[in-house]
């Protein structure tokens, strides 16, 4: 699970207090450690409850609030604090980041201003507070990771399922994969899931969606990943619009550590708002023509766009197939950036897994295969490369 967030508020109005601890209380991240309905008793219940940030609603007094920022900040330098107010007007909002609040929002709060002020909390308490270390690795943020394929069949569902269960393994992580191939996916296959509720459900109720709402919609493997899968009516991929998709990354970001997105491969709108809001785009190909032309392609298009081309990681599956007719050094010049990674092919281990409808940890874990996932998912999650595993498969198959 990912480290929790103890927060004290202060709010002297009943009004605005309870629609904000309600706000509070559906985030998962957040503990509410103390709740308090006087300024002048706040210090005391910060110094007993010690939380890793504050909330301090400013309306009902300005000034005692703005003061008790200020002692606040003398006596707990580390405790970053998020002042709000229904007066969005640059007077307030200078006032209270002078007096030493580190995030400001307006009245009423919108739930992803305030996920992404939480999460700025937190990476200023870790940058200032030298003893504290998130999530167990250093990342205050969530790590998105877009699977993306050169054509059909080249991998990219083999590879989403396995790096998501792979990354579920690791106890710091809360992992979940959205099967964004809308119309074709067989992420739930894969993991022999039948889901309750699909990204359909989700886009459906996209306007009073809530936390708690979105982690009830996900379909929990028993490997610990958590699956959002793709609507089952073909009908319904309409109601799956680029905007629902930016709200709901941004809330699942909030929630869990690292996502995996199986896109689809036909870079429809949806594909590419999910790309943009990754942190890597991991794009699969096989050492045969039709599918390194693709990715020539593919990166000519993503370079053009700002920020994205430098995010994706060429990673070859299938290598020592029959099929391929390209060296690995004849591809990388072709495309002209290095290969991330090379998956070996095993067609009995990846074929058995997928039939069983079980990821390759439990099907044949000590295949190369899955080591060679293992690494790549470890390499992804920025883990070092002293780990044993990693070590001896770049020998054969992988390097970077
Ligand atoms: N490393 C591998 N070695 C052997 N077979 C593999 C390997 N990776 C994937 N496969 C096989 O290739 C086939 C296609 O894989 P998969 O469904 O993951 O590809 P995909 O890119 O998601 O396809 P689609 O375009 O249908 O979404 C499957 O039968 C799978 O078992
Ligand atoms: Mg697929």
């Amino acid at each position: 699970m990912r480290d929790v967030q103890r927060i004290a508020i202060v709010d002297p109005s009943d009004l605005t207090r309870e629609p904000l601890r309600n706000l509070l209380l559906g985030v998962e991240t957040v503990w509410l450690e103390a709740e308090c309905s006087r300024y002048e008793f706040f210090i005391d219940v910060v110094r007993q409850s010690s939380p890793d940030a504050v909330v301090i609603a400013l309306d009902s007094d300005h000034n005692k609030a703005f003061q008790l920022i200020q002692q606040l900040t003398l006596e707990f330098p580390h405790t970053p604090i998020l002042a709000v107010s229904g007066r969005g007007d640059g007077q307030s909002i200078l006032q209270a980041l002078r007096a030493g609040a580190k995030e400001f929002l307006t009245a009423p709060i919108v739930l992803e201003d305030l996920l992404l002020a939480l999460q700025r909390l937190r990476t200023n308490r870790s940058a200032s507070d030298p003893n504290i270390v998130i999530n167990g690795t250093g990342r205050t943020e969530s790590l998105v990771v877009s699977i993306v394929g050169s054509r059909g069949g080249v991998g990219c569902t083999s590879l989403a399922v396995n790096i998501g269960c792979a990354m579920a393994q690791d106890p710091r992580y809360n992992t979940a994969l959205v099967d964004l191939d809308l119309a074709l996916g067989d992420a739930d296959v894969a993991l022999d899931l039948i889901p309750d509720y699909t990204l359909a459900d989700v886009a459906m109720n996209v306007d009073r969606l809530d936390m708690q709402f979105l982690r009830r919609s996900l379909c929990k493997h028993e490997s610990g990943l958590s699956l959002l899968p793709h609507p089952v009516q073909m009908e319904d991929i309409s109601l799956i619009h680029e905007e629902h998709l930016g709200r709901v990354i941004g809330l699942l970001r909030a929630s869990y550590s690292h996502l995996v997105f199986d896109l689809s491969k036909r870079f429809t709108s949806t594909d590419m708002t999910a790309m943009r809001m990754s942190d890597i785009v991991v794009l699969v190909a096989q050492l045969e023509l039709t599918s390194i032309r693709n990715v020539v392609r593919m990166l000519h298009t993503m370079d053009k766009e700002e920020g994205l081309g430098e995010k994706v990681k060429i990673v070859v599956n299938r290598v020592g197939s029959d099929e391929g007719d390209i060296t690995l050094e004849k591809a990388q010049e072709t495309i002209g950036k290095p290969i991330y990674w090379q998956i070996p092919n095993d067609f009995r281990a990846m074929f058995g897994a997928r039939n069983a409808g079980v990821p390759l940890m439990t099907h044949a874990p000590k295949s190369k295969v899955h080591q060679s996932i293992v690494g790549l998912t470890n390499a992804l999650c920025g883990k070092t490369a002293a780990e044993p595993a990693k070590k001896e498969r770049r020998s054969f198959f992988s390097f970077r």
